[in-house]
């Protein structure tokens, strides 16, 4: 478990709100290390972790409603600051006495606000107008003297508010979002002005706090790491490497589904980066055998993740004295897990990264990487010197190019596929697009239709082109690729890639299609 006390740090009480990663992420930007938790948190232990401020997110219910989510009241008579953002703001001025109650007037979406003359810190450097982001259904409607308006929309006289007595702050529009222009300078100005915050968090401190976590965690213990040719893997693997050295061992499994040359540069770049005890398991012959004659998705999915395991054990138990297993763990999925309106406890997701380690392994879990996000990843990775072609790579599902083969794994179809994979990124790299791009790949469906070429008739399969853009792979918007590019890519496969006569775009969003086909 990461330990940060000593740096300062912003809770964001989380009451369900869809934005609450998107806040945790802004007061980082900031240089402030922000952590989500539970709006159910008491304030004996919010006052024990001693933030220097505190976030109430957003949600969707209405605080007057029974069983709305609430938060221990006595949060404000800590003397933390306190910023109310939507729900929160609702909640808060509730609290301190002010009437909430759903407004004829809902305001979605882009909203003209106008910050009031008067002294207003949290509004420091920040245009007198600005266009604000809403998404309210109620509003506060009465609120009582301690209480002073620093903000108003034209339906909302209230936009944003502070409490005269009490370092309370409430926004009723969302300073997280990007399309309120200047809400990153909000969310500063509550950090440095009103929280007192000095911008300690960097990816360098986070480095060597981990460092000392790690060395503290494991001691002389031995810690096995599964690589999966994957960012999170790589990143968790060379930081423990950094804090345990030899110590490490790692265990890559080629099962034969990863792309172009992929499984040579994984074991490529831990020899030449590290003097690490590295296991490559050819286990190709061994998933495309169990894969033999399989059509459906899920079906391939449990094979896979079985296979895996079966691999990942035999290999394992013969590297003596593992106690610990290293996963390589982002936030997002752990504070996915955590219920705005559940149980009393936080449960947390486990989490199957390398295509899906089950706990009854019997090893203790290590996951340096479980309070970051996945740029943040990224940064750590470069600071420990790993490739920027290994950094950057898109993600890549654990059951490989199995679910990108619509129906049947054959060797022929992998190498078709792996063909045509590999000239859609070499493409999209050449057109300097990779790194926009959340993910892009190939397809192959190996339905044929007819073409011709040179003279001749050709009957053949097709292959669709997938490329997406998305923060958090939840949802997702299909790019829009230059047609040269898409031009160049489709020329390239029917050209060069034996099999096909036909490419297409994927031009569907996220939901209702998913990214992957399978
Ligand atoms: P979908 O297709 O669900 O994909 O929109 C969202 C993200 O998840 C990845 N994905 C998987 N990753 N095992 C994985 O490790 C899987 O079975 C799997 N299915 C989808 C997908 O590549 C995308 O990044």
């Amino acid at each position: 478990m990461m330990t940060q006390e000593n740096n300062e740090k912003i809770l964001i009480l989380d009451f369900g709100s869809q934005y609450a990663q998107l806040i945790a992420r802004r007061v980082r930007e900031n240089n402030v290390f922000s952590e989500i938790v539970s709006h159910k948190t008491p304030a004996e232990q919010i006052k024990k972790i001693n933030p220097k401020g505190i976030i109430l997110s957003g949600g969707p219910a209405s605080v007057y409603v029974k069983d709305a989510p609430q938060c221990d009241r006595e949060i404000v008579q800590l003397g933390i600051p306190i910023l109310g953002i939507c729900y929160g703001m609702q909640l808060g001025c509730q609290m301190l006495g002010a009437t909430v109650k759903p407004t004829p007037t809902r305001e979605y979406g882009r909203t003209a606000c106008s910050a009031l003359e008067r002294d207003n810190t949290l509004f420091k450097s920040i245009d007198k107008d600005i266009p604000v982001w809403m998404s309210h259904g109620d509003q506060v409607v009465e609120l009582p003297g301690e209480f002073e308006s620093l903000a108003l929309t034209k339906n909302c006289p209230y936009a944003a508010v502070k409490h005269k007595k009490r370092p309370f702050y409430g926004v009723q529009f969302h300073p997280e979002v990007t399309h309120t222009l200047q809400g990153s300078q909000i969310i500063r100005n509550f950090l440095y002005e009103i929280c007192g915050c000095t911008g300690t968090w960097a990816m360098h401190s986070y480095l060597e706090q981990a460092v000392r976590d790690i060395r503290s965690q494991v001691g002389d213990q031995r810690v096995v790491c599964g690589l999966s040719g994957g960012v999170d893997s790589a990143v968790a693997a060379a930081l423990i490497y950094k804090a345990i050295g030899n110590h490490l061992s790692c265990i890559f499994v080629d099962n034969g589904l990863l792309r172009n040359y992929e499984a040579e540069e994984v074991v490529k770049t831990f020899k030449e980066n590290f003097i690490v005890d590295l296991h490559a398991i050819d286990a190709r012959d061994r998933f495309l055998q169990k894969l033999n004659g399989v059509t459906d998705p899920e079906k391939k999915r449990k094979i896979i993740g079985h296979e895996f395991i079966d691999v990942f054990k035999e290999e394992a138990g013969k590297i003596s004295q593992i106690k610990f297993l290293a996963q390589g763990t982002l936030y997002p999925d752990v504070i996915e897990s955590i219920p705005a309106h559940g149980g009393p406890t936080v449960t947390i997701k486990s989490h199957h990264n390398v295509g899906g380690l089950p706990a009854q392994l019997g090893f203790e879990l290590v996951e340096p990487l479980r309070f970051l996000f996945k740029d943040e990843v990224r940064k750590i990775g470069e600071e420990l010197g790993l490739p920027a072609e290994l950094v950057w790579r898109h993600p890549f599902p654990g059951p490989g190019l199995s679910i990108r083969i619509i129906g049947e794994v054959t060797q022929p179809r992998l190498e078709v596929l792996r063909n045509a994979d590999k000239i859609v990124i070499e493409e999209i790299r050449k057109a300097g697009l990779y790194r926009s791009i959340a993910q892009c790949f190939a397809v192959l469906l190996p339905l044929s239709t007819v073409g011709v070429m040179g003279d001749e008739r050709s009957y053949e399969n097709v292959i669709a082109i997938r490329a997406v853009e998305t923060t958090d792979f939840m949802t997702a918007d299909w790019c829009r690729i230059p047609h040269e590019t898409l031009g160049a890519i489709s020329n390239r496969i029917i050209n060069e890639v034996k099999g096909v006569n036909r490419v297409v775009y994927d031009i569907s969003t996220k939901p209702p299609s998913t990214i992957e086909w399978e």
